[in-house]
């Protein structure tokens, strides 16, 4: 079959933070920790919470509506919504449909997609590929994420690490030679039990291991990811690069998932380059897992620190455990 279209980019993007501010002072007034354990440890200082009333789908739509207007395009443009999350309001409908009917995209397909903080990354993998092979002409991809409904505020090795927003991006075909030039994907289920998030059922086991006893929490092996973490970032981005004859020197920038400043710094170490090349704002979200990739790259491309034709590295791993890389060449 003949390709459709040669290249797929972002043709708009946009994010949606909720307002409320929880910082590392409130956190010590919830469990025993400090700000200045939670800053050293994790580089975090505050995150951003949803109201306990309030599903993460508002933010999607407004996340979506944002993405759209900063493309110039309806709603009714939109062929196929896929969302990433691993928080979903509902398990059905799922949030793509949600979306869809919010924005009112009355001709897009709709699916949710589920690869926790690497799951933004799959999505432009799928993206490309639909659009490329001519199923679709433009996509919007939102990444999703509520963790603070699945926190168990009484755990202090992962409350302070997590935080609500969305963000979203439409892809269309671009001119040749720009946009995604190569995507890698990963995954390792044999460390799965690292991180889990139960939903219809838990084995004893994983209750187990669960300080307060609290079934639908999320729960991680933090020092088990982080050295996964560290590993798969620097081996991630070496091979989109290399698919391309690449080197780091033809790098603007690297947004990696933002989990843990450490595990950037470790990362920027072992490639060697550095650190102001990596993006980074989890001192101001903590970590959103999938959505954190789209809202930094949002908040990268709103302070002008991107340009058409600047190669930028999209680096992302999480539960799963799962990882994933994009090679992007900006088209805009
Ligand atoms: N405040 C104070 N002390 C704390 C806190 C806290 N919030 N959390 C843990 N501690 C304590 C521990 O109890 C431990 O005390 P002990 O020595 O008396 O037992 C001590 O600090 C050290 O604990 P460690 O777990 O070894 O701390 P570490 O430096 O490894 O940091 C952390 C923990 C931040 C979780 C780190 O391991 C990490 O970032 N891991 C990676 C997490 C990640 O990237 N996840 C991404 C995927 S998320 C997703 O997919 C949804």
């Amino acid at each position: 079959m003949s390709k459709a279209f040669d290249a797929v980019g972002i043709l708009g993007i946009g994010a949606s933070l909720p307002e409320k501010v929880l910082t590392n002072y409130d956190l010590e007034k919830m469990v025993d920790t400090s700000d200045e354990w939670i800053t050293k440890r994790t580089g975090i200082s505050e995150r951003r919470i949803l109201p306990e009333d309030v599903p993460a789908y508002m933010l999607g739509i407004d996340a979506a509506k944002k993405a759209l207007v900063n493309a110039g395009m309806d709603a009714e443009d939109i062929d196929l919504i896929i969302v990433t999350t691993s928080t979903p309001d509902y398990l059905t409908p799922s949030t793509s449909c949600i979306i869809q009917d919010g924005i009112n995209a009355k001709k897009a397909a709709a699916f949710d997609l589920n690869a926790a903080c690497s799951g933004f990354i799959y999505g432009m993998s799928v993206v490309r590929q639909f659009i490329i092979n001519g199923t679709y002409k433009h996509i919007l991809l939102v990444a999703c994420e509520a963790l603070s409904k699945v926190t168990d505020w009484k755990d202090r090795n992962t409350c302070v690490l997590f935080g609500d927003g969305v963000g979203a991006a439409v892809f269309g075909p671009v001119e040749k030679d720009y946009g995604i030039l190569a995507t890698h994907l990963g995954a390792d289920g044999s460390l799965g039990r690292c991180l889990t998030i139960p939903c219809c059922s838990i084995n004893d086991e994983d209750l187990e291991k669960r300080p307060n006893g609290n079934k639908m929490t999320l729960w991680m092996d933090g020092s088990e990811v982080f050295k996964f973490a560290v590993r798969v970032v620097s081996q991630a981005v070496t091979r989109v690069l290399d698919e391309k004859n690449l080197n780091l020197d033809d790098i603007s920038m690297i947004i990696p998932h933002q989990a843990n400043i450490r595990i950037i710094d470790g990362a920027s170490k072992r490639l060697g380059i550095p650190q102001e090349k990596m993006y980074k704002n989890l001192h101001k979200y903590g970590n959103i897992s999938s959505a954190s990739i789209p809202v930094a790259l949002c908040e990268a491309v709103s302070e002008d620190m991107v340009k058409k034709g600047d190669n930028i590295v999209l680096v992302g791993f999480g539960g799963g455990l799962t990882w994933a890389s994009a090679l992007l060449r900006w088209n805009k």
